[in-house]
């Protein structure tokens, strides 16, 4: 597998603004593996931003697309009001809740024309014919598991590799299914829990994310038997993503609690806590179409500078990400890590 031969560190996939071509490219450029973000962006703006990292490296890098969601009949009559309240104070109506698949088919077929070297699913199961398509191209495929179970299933339609989301994870959970009864969609495992019974369940590589920001993180998942470190937070404050200055700001203060929210999306994320995910706490399972309703809320309560009322994505983790250039990132991670084995090698 590409990640097994590269420094053992990927820059998580961040749709909605944070990755940019020049993060990818600095990543991948550093040894690493960066990732483009395919979801919340058309077609031909995806190609683009391919395009823009093949300009900037001939080194590999992924592209992440988000599986269409089954939920699709919820009636969202009493959310709208709920959203429509908020929206009004910063002069913006809801937007109209429509289910999307994100132009899915479009996008997998763009990134089998496009040859991506490492290609990975969010949010469920890709179909085998799907891989199959991705993989007579040369491309590894890559499934976000928060479960055993979802592992199996990953298995069985062909991927070459699961990443092992914990519950620190900032961002969207990749629950193949999101239960409405379940805070988090389905059961919250802890990352070395879940890296632990993901491992005895199927025999792929494992990539582990959530809640790392460090080398010695880095180091310990490692020891945990992963394959590779995916940092998504750890990266948003870097150089060059394209993270909104209000969350910098928020994040670089370091006083938010985080916690998993479905108030933004419909969706369970984790994200720094503001009022509109304290007002929301029982928000409708219903993804995209919460994501389309609140989105010009989000985009007027961002514009006046608000942090109230925008999704600020970030793990557990997130006061103690350090901001800098990503590839110095890169460097001082995998420093870290190697003294952090160092120092516990001689111990045991
Ligand atoms: C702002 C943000 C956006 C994210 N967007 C995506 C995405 O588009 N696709 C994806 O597979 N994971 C996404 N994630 C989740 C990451 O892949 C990863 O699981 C997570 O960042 C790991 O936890 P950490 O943020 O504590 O490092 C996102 C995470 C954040 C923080």
């Amino acid at each position: 597998m590409i990640v097994e031969s590269r420094i053992p560190l990927v820059a998580a996939p961040m749709a909605g603004g944070p990755s940019t071509p020049e993060l990818a490219a600095a990543v991948s450029g550093a040894g690493a593996l960066g990732f483009l973000a395919g979801a919340m962006l058309t077609e031909d703006r995806l190609v683009e931003q391919i395009a823009r990292v093949r300009s900037l490296t001939d080194e590999p890098f992924g592209v992440n697309l988000f599986v269409p969601s089954d939920r699709r009949d919820v009636d969202l009559d009493d959310y709208r009001s709920r959203v429509a309240e908020t929206a009004g104070r910063y002069g913006a109506e809801p937007g109209s809740a429509d289910w999307d698949d994100d132009s899915y088919p479009a996008k997998v077929q763009r990134l089998v024309d496009e040859r991506i070297p490492v290609v990975s699913f969010t949010f469920g199961l890709p179909e085998a014919s799907t891989v199959e398509q991705l993989h007579a191209v040369g491309s590894e495929v890559v499934v976000t598991v928060t479960t055993a179970d979802e592992a199996r299933q990953a298995a069985r339609v062909g991927a070459d590799a699961v990443c092992v989301q914990g519950m620190e994870a900032g961002g969207h959970r990749g629950v193949f299914h999101d239960d409405p009864e379940m805070p988090g969609g389905g059961p919250l495992l802890g990352l070395l829990p879940a890296i632990r019974s993901v491992r005895a369940a199927v025999d792929l590589p494992v990539i582990a994310a959530g809640g790392l920001v460090h080398g010695a993180d880095v180091a310990a998942v490692l020891t945990a038997g992963a394959v590779a470190a995916q940092l998504g937070t750890a990266f948003l404050v870097c150089d060059e993503a394209g993270t909104a200055q209000a969350q910098r700001t928020q994040m670089a203060e370091g006083q938010r609690q985080t916690d998993i929210t479905r108030a933004f999306s419909g969706r369970p994320a984790r994200g720094l806590v503001n009022r509109f995910m304290l007002d929301n706490t029982d928000a409708p399972a219903a993804y995209p179409q919460v994501n389309n309703l609140t989105k010009p809320m989000r985009g007027a309560a961002g514009k006046a500078g608000d942090a109230e009322a925008i999704s600020m994505w970030a793990g557990q983790s997130y006061a103690h990400a350090r901001p800098m250039p990503a590839a110095d990132l890169v460097g001082l991670l995998r420093r870290e890590a190697r003294e952090a084995l160092q120092a516990v090698t001689g111990r045991l």
